[in-house]
């Protein structure tokens, strides 16, 4: 079968399309016929050998997906022809990496593909809405009625944070520094949206918000803008750290930190077993169902153009770039 496979350390050059041996799978685990593979930065660092911990060459690469169930598992939980999305909690390698063009994949680590969504959007969403849930809700504590600001709002963290909020009741406050994708967040739900470059910015969002601080923020660009975060918090306000796309260090003030009684905290979603996963993306699917959201994908490509699609991710995104396996 065709895979995205990477062979060496090294990067692209050691990253293509070539013939991976199918292999038997265990009675647990059920064969999908790959359909869509949403892709995330961890898949790029995981090819430029730059993700902590990442995969030894080598290894398909990929983590979400969405397919077709061709055989089930031996207890009977899945079903030759059961649309399903993959859940899975782990770093790639040579039997749970989804670029390619069927996977056992072991049916704990399984969903259903939500009703009306299509293979692109289901392929969308696994990675980002479970992120989103745990930055937003279990480790950021947010209730109905409260304010979250969202950093880097128009990546695929940021647009999944943007939308469940706005589902959850809260009030919304999203940062991007382009005008254009500005006013695409605002279609998406966003209450306020300023850039992060904005002169004064702290005081025009307490403006907007009417609050001398907000509860909670979703930081999904690190550097610099964790400092800036903490300044946003209000009393007793979380940060739930996700990313680091804007740098790995960042200096942050001690005494605001303690005046605010505030918590910076780290958010991994691959920490989940899965029936911790199953429970999430139940709530999550629940709360887009009621809201009627879906996932935003920007752009797809089919399989033969992966490294295409990885260069949009790397480049200019809004929401998510999803390669199309098969139909
Ligand atoms: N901890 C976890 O479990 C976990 C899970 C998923 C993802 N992540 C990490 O979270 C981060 C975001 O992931 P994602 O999928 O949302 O990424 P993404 O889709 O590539 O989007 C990131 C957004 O951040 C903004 N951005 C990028 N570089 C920036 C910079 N230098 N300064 C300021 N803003 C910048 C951009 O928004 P604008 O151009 O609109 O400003 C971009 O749309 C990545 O580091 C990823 O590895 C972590």
């Amino acid at each position: 079968m065709r895979a995205l496979l990477t062979t060496a350390p090294g990067g692209w050059p050691n990253t293509s399309i070539s013939n991976v041996e199918s292999r038997l799978g265990q009675p647990n685990q059920v064969l999908v016929k790959v359909t869509a593979v949403g892709l995330n930065p961890a898949d790029n660092f995981q090819i430029e050998g730059r993700y902590p911990g990442g995969p030894k060459p080598p290894f398909i690469v990929g983590r979400d997906a969405c397919g077709v169930v061709l055989k089930g598992d031996a207890g009977g939980q899945w079903k030759p022809g059961d649309a399903v999305i993959a859940l899975q909690s782990t770093t790639t390698d040579l039997e749970h990496g989804t670029l390619c063009e069927e996977q056992w994949i072991a049916a704990e680590n399984l969903a259903r593909k939500p009703t009306g969504w299509s293979d692109l959007e289901a392929a969308a969403a696994p990675l980002v809405y479970q992120t989103a849930w745990k930055a937003l809700v279990d480790v950021g504590g947010l209730q109905p009625g409260q304010t979250v600001v969202v950093t880097g709002a128009s990546g695929g963290v940021g647009l999944a944070s943007v939308q469940l909020a706005r589902a959850y009741g809260a009030t919304v406050v999203a940062l991007s520094r382009s005008t254009e994708k500005q006013n695409r967040l605002r279609t998406a739900g966003a209450h306020h949206v300023f850039s992060p470059e904005t002169d004064h910015l702290k005081d025009k969002i307490f403006d907007a918000v009417k609050a001398k601080g907000v509860d909670v923020v979703v930081e999904t660009v690190g550097g610099p803008i964790l400092a800036t975060s903490l300044h946003l918090l209000g009393v007793h306000g979380r940060i739930s750290v996700v990313g680091v796309l804007a740098g790995v260090e960042s200096n942050i003030s001690i005494p605001a930190l303690m005046f605010k009684r505030a918590s910076i905290h780290g958010v991994l979603v691959t920490d989940d077993v899965p029936a911790k996963s199953q429970a999430a993306w139940t709530q999550i699917v629940e709360l887009m169902t009621t809201a009627e959201i879906r996932p935003i994908v920007d752009a797809h490509f089919p399989l033969e153009k992966s490294s295409d699609a990885f260069e949009k991710l790397r480049g200019n995104v809004f929401g998510k770039v999803v390669v199309q396996v098969s139909n």
